[in-house]
């Protein structure tokens, strides 16, 4: 029997559990960083040298933090579902509990680039780069980072799998930075839509979307419970 397709878009919530910071959240990272400096590509220009110790750091961190509850049941779902993650956050979370179709719209933390050309990129680990590194063909290398101010090169492809789901659900995300935010309005009619995140987050009229109002792991446990019972 083909396994229906879930599609799970997956914000900084996802790994708060993680002790992974997110953003918007009171006592989140941009309390105590400045957007602009370190996350868009002007803030880059200013001052390279901040923008990659800042990374170097978050890198650290992620060597650390271990994939949660939310994580687990998002792979286990894998034996039940054809299941496709499109996530916001730039560590590798979901692979490292085993996900095997993570999509990565805003970059990946192990990674660097040349900074004339992001598709030239490649994985370091978690190890600290230092300002001046070149890539091999000469270019400074930068953090694969998607940042304010830059294209979203993996939207078209996130866009067509949330088209093709027929479970799409969003944990994790407040739902404010386009252009990934808009792809709750790529979800077809009949696809069930499902929000998991303790604070409300603001929909759009018409987008139909049955709240579970929880964390990441407990909330995702109650999905699978609905989806599972559903299945039997
Ligand atoms: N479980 C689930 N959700 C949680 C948890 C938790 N334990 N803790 C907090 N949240 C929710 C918050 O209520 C909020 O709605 O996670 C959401 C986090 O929102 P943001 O901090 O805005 O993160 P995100 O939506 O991923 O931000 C999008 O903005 O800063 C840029 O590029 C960055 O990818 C990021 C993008």
């Amino acid at each position: 029997m083909n396994k229906k397709r879930l599609v799970v878009l997956t914000g900084a919530g996802m790994s708060a559990e993680s002790g992974f910071k997110t953003f918007r959240d009171a006592g989140g990272l941009w309390e105590n960083y400045n957007v602009e400096d370190v996350a868009s590509i002007e803030g880059w220009y200013r001052n390279p040298e901040l923008v990659t110790e800042f990374y170097n750091d978050l890198r650290e961190q992620l060597e650390k933090a271990q994939p949660n509850e939310g994580h687990k049941i998002l792979a286990e779902l894998e034996k039940y579902f054809d299941v496709k993650i499109i996530t916001q956050n730039v560590e590798n979370l979901h692979e490292r509990a085993g996900s095997s179709s993570v999509l990565h719209l805003h970059g990946e933390l192990t990674k660097v680039c040349s900074v004339n050309d992001t598709s030239k990129n490649f994985d370091i680990g978690y190890r600290r780069v230092k300002y001046g590194e070149k890539n091999s063909d000469g270019e400074l290398l930068r953090p694969f980072i998607v940042w304010f101010g830059e294209a979203v090169p993996l939207i078209g492809k996130a866009a067509e799998l949330v088209r093709s789901a027929d479970i799409f659900v969003v944990v994790g995300s407040s739902l404010v930075v386009y252009p990934a935010a808009g792809l709750i309005h790529d979800m077809r009619g009949s696809t069930q839509g499902y929000l998991i995140d303790p604070q409300e987050v603001s929909i759009p009229r018409g987008v139909n979307f049955k709240i579970i109002r929880d964390v990441a792991s407990s909330g995702l446990a109650k999905l699978r419970d609905e989806l599972l019972k559903d299945l039997n």
